[in-house]
């Protein structure tokens, strides 16, 4: 097996963070600095350390998260609360979010321990669709639609996006479809944005750059007030698992996931 590929999987860190462990000398196959990260191991005789210390193969977990909004995407911080914070009862040695979740979006969101996993879900060559529900405060016209159809200009310096999906569910004025929004007082406060358009819908994207949904959206003019991840390849959200909960994925959905 591969070196980066048994660090990965033995829960040392995510394929790059390994290959940068490699890098900077922190592992050690047989006693011997080894700077090369593909080269290949015996994993049932080589004795590998990280920083001195013995890597195993450790049993994998896999989890399916309802983020709430207000918490941020991240292993550890010192001010603020992460998603780790939910799983203090479960042993949450190793385990780290898969991708990045705005502190405002909402919705699904895999932990793991598995930096494999991580690799075949986040690699943009595998293109993995995620979906989410968006409420957005503009309109979507017909040509609005077509431009997130086949790629939107999101910033001067990075490629138009890949193709998407998007279905627009409602659309009128905020003051008609405001009792729908799950967007809080803060807005109910701005009484200037009464007769503002809103609408609501589906987005389908199979990349994962920063605030990309928020990004296209505003390209066609819309500003996303509420945004949920819904579905990640073929799995959904538990409509019944609720706001910082989570569950173990079942070895039929992480099959799924990684052999799509
Ligand atoms: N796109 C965004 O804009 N934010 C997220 O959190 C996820 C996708």
């Amino acid at each position: 097996m591969r070196l980066d590929k048994f660090l990965a999987i033995s829960s040392i860190g995510t394929r790059k963070a390994v290959r940068d462990f490699v890098k900077q000398g922190k592992i050690c196959v047989n006693n011997e600095k080894m700077l090369e990260p593909s080269i290949e191991i015996d994993e049932s005789k080589d004795a590998i350390t990280y920083l001195g210390e013995d890597v195993f193969l450790t049993p994998k977990v896999y989890y399916m998260f309802h983020k709430p909004a207000g918490c941020i995407t991240a292993r550890t911080d010192n001010n603020r609360k992460t998603v780790m914070d939910y799983f203090g009862m479960v042993n949450s040695k190793g385990l780290f979010p898969v991708g990045r979740l705005d502190k405002d979006t909402e919705g699904l969101l895999f932990l793991t321990n598995d930096g494999e996993f991580n690799h075949q879900l986040m690699y943009p060559e595998n293109h993995v669709e995620k979906t989410y529900f968006f409420w957005a405060f503009g309109s979507l016209d017909k040509l609005d639609l077509e431009r997130l159809q086949k790629g939107i200009s999101i910033s001067e310096t990075e490629p138009l996006t890949k193709p998407a999906i998007i279905q627009v569910i409602k659309e009128g004025l905020y003051d008609d479809l405001k009792g729908e929004m799950d967007i809080g007082d803060l807005i109910n406060k701005k009484k200037n944005l009464y007769h503002q358009k809103v609408v609501c819908g589906y987005l389908t994207i199979s990349e994962g750059r920063k605030h990309q949904v928020k990004r296209m959206l505003k390209s066609v003019g819309c500003f996303v007030v509420y945004l949920k991840r819904i579905s990640i390849g073929h799995v959904q959200l538990d409509k019944a698992l609720e706001k910082g909960s989570f569950r173990r994925l079942s070895s039929e959905e992480v099959d799924k996931l990684v052999n799509q």
